[in-house]
């Protein structure tokens, strides 16, 4: 599993981890995860899985990277610590990786919510400061209202079918050491099956072509796609230990740089 650095912190992450979003697959899946290097598990207060998340790490804490999420309801000064304080229970730890914000709010001052996000660094409950589904503008008031600590990373939907962050957001990202986490990134496994109705036709075709070169699967392609620029890491979920090793099998190795143009040029033609 390759690692890459998560923002400008120093400490490395994998470039594939889990995503544990409607996730049933029980503790053996990220058991089987964590084995291949996907050390880096994403979940979040409103999931319903830290409680299985806590399970699959219970006597290996210390080699695992949990990353959750305060909701967007949760947003004031208040709520925000009494958030942390239960994720923590639930995920039976004393310290969260990475604790991010789940959606930007339009109630609470920024300023607020950050402040809250500091204390819980201060405390020692929380090592790194991150957001989820943040613009650019949201992102540049975020960092504005940090006085302490750095914003490593914004959670955002990326896979080859959705696109809308390059414009902006990913070079956005990339000036100023902000990881990019993608989420969704197998289209919800509609870039990892055969389809006889794709999205797009001419990129799974493209897809299937790259895979068959590669001797890689499409869910593998794909996500090596996602990850190729170093600062994307992605989170794909799947209830299946087998699936989980196979998107494991995405890192090691890289598209060259055709490979990566031809998928990307492929799914953009719709
Ligand atoms: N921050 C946010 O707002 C936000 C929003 C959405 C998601 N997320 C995060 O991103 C994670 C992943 O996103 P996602 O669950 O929406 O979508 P995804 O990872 O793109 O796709 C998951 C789907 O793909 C299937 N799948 C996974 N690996 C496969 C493989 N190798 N071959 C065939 N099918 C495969 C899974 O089925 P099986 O389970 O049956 O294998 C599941 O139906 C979430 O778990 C969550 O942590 C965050």
């Amino acid at each position: 599993m390759e690692l890459k650095e998560l923002g400008r912190t120093g400490v490395k992450v994998p470039e594939i981890g889990i995503g544990v979003w409607r996730y049933s697959g029980g503790i053996e899946p990220l058991r089987a995860g964590i084995a291949m290097g996907a050390t880096l598990i994403d979940t979040a207060e409103i999931y319903g899985t830290e409680d299985v998340v806590g399970q699959a790490v219970s006597g290996i804490r210390d080699r695992v990277f949990i990353a959750t999420k305060v909701s967007g309801q949760h947003l004031r000064y208040d709520e925000v610590l009494r958030a942390a304080e239960a994720s923590l229970q639930r995920l039976r730890t004393n310290y969260i990786d990475l604790y991010q914000i789940h959606w930007p709010g339009n109630v609470v001052p920024i300023q607020e919510t950050m402040r809250a996000m500091e204390t819980l660094v201060d405390r020692g409950l929380v090592r790194y400061l991150g957001v989820s589904n943040f613009s650019v503008e949201e992102l540049h008031r975020a960092r504005l209202a940090m006085a302490k600590y750095p914003l490593v990373s914004n959670q955002v939907l990326y896979n080859l079918n959705r696109r809308e962050i390059e414009p902006q957001l990913l070079p956005y990202c990339e000036a100023n050491g902000i990881t990019v986490i993608a989420y969704t990134p197998l289209d919800d496994g509609r870039l990892a099956r055969h389809s006889q109705y794709p999205r797009n036709a001419q990129g799974q075709q493209a897809l299937e072509w790259v895979a068959a070169q590669t001797g890689k699967t499409m869910a593998q392609v794909a996500l090596n796609w996602c990850v190729w620029r170093p600062s994307i890491i992605a989170i794909p979920k799947s209830n299946s230990a087998a699936r989980v090793v196979e998107n494991c099998g995405a890192s090691g190795w890289r598209l060259t740089r055709e490979q990566y143009e031809l998928l990307s040029r492929a799914f953009q033609a719709v």
